[in-house]
């Protein structure tokens, strides 16, 4: 049984805005195998010197969906927040998609380059229609909203007919947002990260709240996008890990307590201790 990540190969160093990633010019093909789409590396974050994150690394593969537990105050939102820009490290490297050094990158570059974050409460605009919020998700700049309707061309209806079937929504795709449950509002706040085609997306604590059946639903949902999305999901409902049964990260204190399949970290002593045994 293996705790202890393998260390990948180090990512070329180079900082390109205008390619954001694989396949430019200038640069060989990748080799999906080896290359993983997140490297972080000895990453600290201190408030007030407190550490929430102390020396973190991860490593996630392209493609894939890696669900990561671990008890209150972990460090799991603030390792979100270093990968999105929103927290700025004091020591550490983080890049995106070989190439893309997320440490020095604006929280709007970071979703430009391709990711995409889910908070907890849905923020879905509740008066809008279903496919109306889907297609309010295609424009990141608010300055188009008042002259937007009408105006889909035939790939973006598409697109948002695709969502709709990706997220189960499509026969609610009138029903007003605010009238969805809440279950249903998380899946449509996912649908809505999806129209920009993120490649990493991030979803802290996505079922909270939910029913046992919309756990389910959406262990389901995310099984389905991962391959062609890279999923990283911070969660406490162990069921839901367990129906998901890929490789499950535990944080405590900061740093990575151990990795592997939810099997393994389960009857880790280290993890039992300090978080499934409670
Ligand atoms: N902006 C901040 N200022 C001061 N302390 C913070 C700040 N953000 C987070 N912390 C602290 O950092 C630690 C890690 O917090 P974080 O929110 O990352 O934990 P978490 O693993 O997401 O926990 P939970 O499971 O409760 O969501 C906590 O002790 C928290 O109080
Ligand atoms: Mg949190």
């Amino acid at each position: 049984m293996q705790f202890e990540p393998q260390r990948p190969r180090k990512p070329v160093r180079r900082i390109d805005l205008m390619t954001y990633g694989f396949g430019s010019a200038s640069e060989p093909a990748p080799d999906a195998s080896s290359a993983p789409i997140l490297y972080i590396e000895d990453i600290t974050v201190s408030f007030d010197g407190f550490k929430a994150l102390d020396g973190l690394s991860l490593y996630v593969d392209d493609g894939e969906l890696r669900c990561i537990i671990g008890p209150n105050g972990a460090g799991k939102t603030t390792m979100m927040d270093v990968i999105t820009g929103k927290t700025r490290p004091d020591q550490g490297t983080a890049f995106f998609a070989r190439s893309v050094d997320l440490l020095s990158l604006s929280e709007p570059e970071i979703a430009q380059a391709g990711i995409g974050r889910k908070f907890q409460v849905p923020t879905v605009f509740e008066h809008q229609s279903v496919f109306e919020n889907l297609e309010l998700a295609l424009y990141t700049n608010k300055a188009v909203w008042p002259s937007l309707f009408a105006r889909l061309n035939g790939a973006e209806r598409d697109r948002i007919e695709e969502v709709l079937a990706i997220i189960g929504l499509t026969e609610s795709r009138y029903s007003r947002a605010g009238v969805l449950s809440h279950g249903q509002k998380q899946w449509l706040e996912i649908g809505m990260l999806l129209m920009q085609s993120p490649r990493l997306l991030l979803l802290d604590e996505p079922v909270a709240g939910m029913t046992h059946e919309e756990t389910e639903h959406t262990a389901e949902l995310l099984l389905s996008l991962a391959g062609r999305h890279t999923i990283i999901v911070v969660e406490h409902d162990m069921e839901f890990v367990r129906s998901i049964g890929r490789r499950v990260t535990v944080l405590h204190e900061g740093r990575m307590l151990a990795e592997g399949r939810m099997q393994e970290v389960q009857n880790h002593p280290k993890v039992i201790e300090v978080y499934l045994g409670a």
